[in-house]
C-alpha cells in the first residue's frame, strides 16, 4: 500500500527522486522496486538507514531489478542529512518508510524535512492517545509507540499539508492508529 500509494502521489506532484529510510531488510524496497518494475516506472530511488547491513540488503535486489537506478547511503535521521545524499537528489521529493520513525523518534520530522518536499508514513501513529495492542508489542520489541498528537505539531511545523488514509475507519470503526498517512509542503 505504501508503494502503490508513492507512487500515484508521485505522478501527480511531479516527483523527481524516491527516497527511503530506514530500510532494513529493504522488505518495502523489494516491494517498491516491483511496483516500479511493474508500471515501468524509473524514478531514481535512494535507500538510507543506519545500519551498514542495508547496503548488503540493497546490493541483492540491484540483481533482480538491473534496471533500477537505485543508490544506498548510511544516514542516521537523528541528525542531518549528509550532503553527499543530498547532492543526489532532485526535487521534488518523496520520502516514504515503514515502521523507522519508531525506532528513531519523531524529532527526525526536522532532518526528513531537509531533504523531503512529500512524506508517506507508516508507523501506526497512535491515534486515540490510549496505549493499544499493537503499541504494547512495539514495546516489547524495542520500538516506540508514536501518539499522533504528539506527531502532529511536527507535521505541522514541517509539512503542513498533510491526508490520513484511515479518516473514514476511524470514525467508522474506532480504528485506534493511522496506518499511513501522506503529508507535504
Ligand atoms: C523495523 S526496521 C524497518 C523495516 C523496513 N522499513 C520495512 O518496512 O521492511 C527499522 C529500521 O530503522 C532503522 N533505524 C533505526 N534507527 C534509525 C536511525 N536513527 N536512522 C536511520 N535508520 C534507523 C533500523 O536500522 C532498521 O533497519
Amino acid at each position: 500500500m505504501i508503494a502503490e500509494f508513492s507512487l500515484r502521489v508521485a505522478e501527480l506532484a511531479g516527483v523527481r527522486s524516491f527516497l527511503e529510510i530506514g530500510a532494513g531488510r529493504a522488505n518495502l524496497t523489494g516491494i517498491m522496486l516491483e511496483h516500479l518494475h511493474e508500471r515501468n516506472k524509473l524514478y531514481p530511488l535512494i535507500v538510507t538507514d543506519v545500519q551498514p547491513i542495508i547496503l548488503e540488503n540493497v546490493g541483492k535486489l540491484r540483481d533482480a531489478y538491473p534496471q533500477a537506478q537505485v543508490e544506498t547511503f548510511l544516514w542516521n535521521i537523528m541528525e542531518p542529512p549528509p550532503a553527499a545524499l543530498r547532492a543526489k537528489l532532485a526535487h521534488p521529493v518523496l520520502l516514504y518508510e515503514r515502521y523507522t520513525l519508531n525506532y528513531a523518534t519523531i524529532k527526525a520530522l526536522e532532518h526528513i524535512a531537509e531533504v523531503a518536499d512529500i512524506v508517506v508514513l507508516g508507523d501506526w501513529f497512535n491515534y486515540t492517545g490510549k496505549l493499544y495492542a499493537y503499541d504494547e508489542v512495539f514495546k516489547r520489541i524495542g520500538a516506540n509507540p508514536l501518539l499522533y498528537k504528539e506527531v502532529k505539531p511536527l507535521l505541522d511545523e514541517y509539512f503542513p499539508y498533510q491526508y490520513i488514509i484511515d479518516r473514514r475507519a476511524q470514525d467508522a470503526i474506532k480504528l485506534p492508529n493511522i496506518t499511513m498517512l501522506i503529508a507535504w509542503k
